[in-house]
This record gives C-alpha cells, structure tokens and sequence, in this order.
C-alpha cells in the first residue's frame, strides 16, 4: 500500500462551481487514466503533475472543460445500478436462485459468527472419502422427471434439488449428464458451477470451481476425478423426453438421501479448520519484537498455507 496525503487542487473556488470543477476532474481521470490505476498513482504520472492538472481543467489550457462536463453529464443520465434492476427483475433473480427447480435453500456450510457478523464456516479439513462413483444402489433406479428441459434453453448446468438431495445436470453437445453436486475434495455443493470442456480423446469434463478438481462426465469411468485418485462423483443417467423434462435415473429418495443428503455433508464449524491458525503460529515463531519495533521482516510463507503459499511476505 502507498498511502497518500491529499493535495490542494483549488481555493475559494465559487459554491456553484465545485461541482462542475470535480466533474472535469473526474472525466479528465476517466479520460486518461490506466485501467485501474487509482487518483493518486494517475496524478504522479501524469507529466506535470497537479499544476499541469489545474492549466487543463481550472484554466481551461487544452480548451476540453466544457466537453468534459458534457461527458461528465452523459455519464451520470445514463447511469443505472445493475443490483437494482436485478431485484426489480423475477427474471434474473432466478439466476440468482440455489435451485432451479424450486424455491426451497439450504445452507451447505454452518454459519459461524465472528466479531458480531455472520460467515461460512471455514474449509473442511478433510476430503469426503467415500468412493460415490462406486456406490451400489440397493433398492434398484427408476427414471423421475426432474426439471424442465427448457430451463437448458440459457443455461448448460442446473443445480436440482431432489429429497435433501442436490444434484448436478448439464447439458453439452445436446446430451445430459448428472452428479452429485456436491465435490468430495472440500465438501462444496458447487459443481453446477463447474467448468465444463472436453479432451482430445472426446472425454467431458466438469472442473470444480474451487480448486479445478477434474471429473469425467461421461465413458467407463465417469464420475472419476482425473487428479485425485481418492476422489470421485456419483453419476446418473439423464435424458430429455418428449413431455419437455430432463429425467433422471435415480434411488429412492431416502436411499438417495442416505448417501448425499446435504445436512450429512454440510461443513461444521468442527470439522473446518482455521487457514491463520498455523500462519499465526508461525509468524510468532519467527520474531518476538512487537509490530511497531520491527524494521523489515522477510520471511517464506509455511508451504500450503495462505493464499499463494510459497511466496515471500514481506512487513
Ligand atoms: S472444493 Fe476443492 S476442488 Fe472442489
């Protein structure tokens, strides 16, 4: 971080002209600044700096101001909040719904307070293992019509909720295929959120979002995951009929959820495990002086841990 002090762009400037001045200033940065590149980063590269910056938009050197309030004004009359049209729209609050064949929610990892504010509990610590991919259905699997297949008209995944069940359907190249959408590796309910592709070998692929666990989707070995071999999905043949429903060839409810219901293999707080517990225990290993009495302090992040573990973190 490089903080910095403000600096004085303008005195006694008139009350009805404030506005108008920050409006140039504003659309002059829009204008001319990087991508993302903050006001105070813009105003060190920009040659000449803040006397520079006063000749154009207070003194009017390059002639722009009266178009940069004209942009200025363009911008604020075409403004609108993309979140408000969202919750004006049923339309796209349905993107926004856990379910796409009901209204039903279910929380997929306890919620833990902290510092009086609400948040999912951390990663479990531990993989699901269980070989779903395996798993033998004893009471036999009967074809039930699970979700429109119109809803596939936008969309290539659907997350269905069946019993306490939530499942997996995608739809590539006009053929479906279902999972648990639960992945084994952290116990996230996520795979409908998965990247979907396929290989040379003509093999389909959902890749988990978190942490791009690979599993087949299709051949002899569907449901396994290409690098984990303790890991694997249950799959379930999926077709559209004639009647405008995806149909899924499912176990009963309750021998469905016996295995995946969602409250079996929701995260709780005791089985999640805190990502700073072993990066505090490290650091306070490392030096005994107090923050404000350190100079510089470089040290390598304990592997695994963190984001970007490996890398140095410098004070
Ligand atoms: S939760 Fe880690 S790969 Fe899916």
């Amino acid at each position: 971080m490089k903080p910095r002090h403000s600096e004085l762009l303008a005195k006694d400037v008139p009350p009805d002209e404030v506005i108008p001045l920050l409006d140039r200033y504003l659309m002059f940065y829009i204008r001319t600044a990087d991508k993302l590149q903050r006001t105070a980063r813009w105003l060190e590269a920009l040659p000449g700096g803040i006397k520079y910056l006063r000749e154009v938009i207070i003194d009017d050197k390059l002639g722009i101001c009266a178009s940069l309030e004209t942009q200025m004004q363009q911008l604020v009359e075409t403004y609108f909040c993309e979140w408000k049209e969202v919750l004006g729209s049923p339309e796209r609050r349905r993107m926004f719904a856990q379910f796409a064949n009901t209204s039903d929610t279910q929380e997929t990892m306890e919620v833990v307070t902290e510092r009086s504010q609400t948040r999912p509990t951390y990663w479990a610590k531990e993989s699901a293992g269980y070989d779903f991919r395996k798993h033998a259905w004893t009471g036999g699997l009967v074809w039930q019509p699970v979700i429109e297949a119109s809803y596939f008209d936008g969309a290539a995944s659907a997350n269905v909720k069946r019993g306490e069940t939530q499942l997996a359907v995608f739809k590539v190249k006009g053929r479906y295929y279902a999972t648990q959408q639960m992945c084994p590796h952290k116990r996230a309910f996520v795979l409908s959120d998965g990247l979907l592709g396929d290989d040379e070998a003509g093999r389909l692929w959902v890749s988990c979002p978190n942490h791009k666990r690979n599993f087949e989707l299709n051949g002899a070995e569907a449901g396994r995951c290409a690098n984990d071999d303790e890991l694997s999905v249950a799959m379930f043949e999926a077709e559209e009929r004639s009647d405008g429903w995806v149909y899924l060839r499912l176990p009963s409810v309750e021998e469905l959820d016996g295995l995946l219901a969602t409250r079996k293999w929701a995260v709780r707080k005791e089985e999640s495990v805190s990502p700073f517990v072993e990066m505090d225990r490290y650091l306070k290993g490392r030096t005994s002086k107090r923050p404000s009495e350190r100079t510089v302090m470089k040290t390598r992040a304990p592997s695994g841990g963190g984001c970007g573990g490996g890398s140095e973190l410098e004070w």
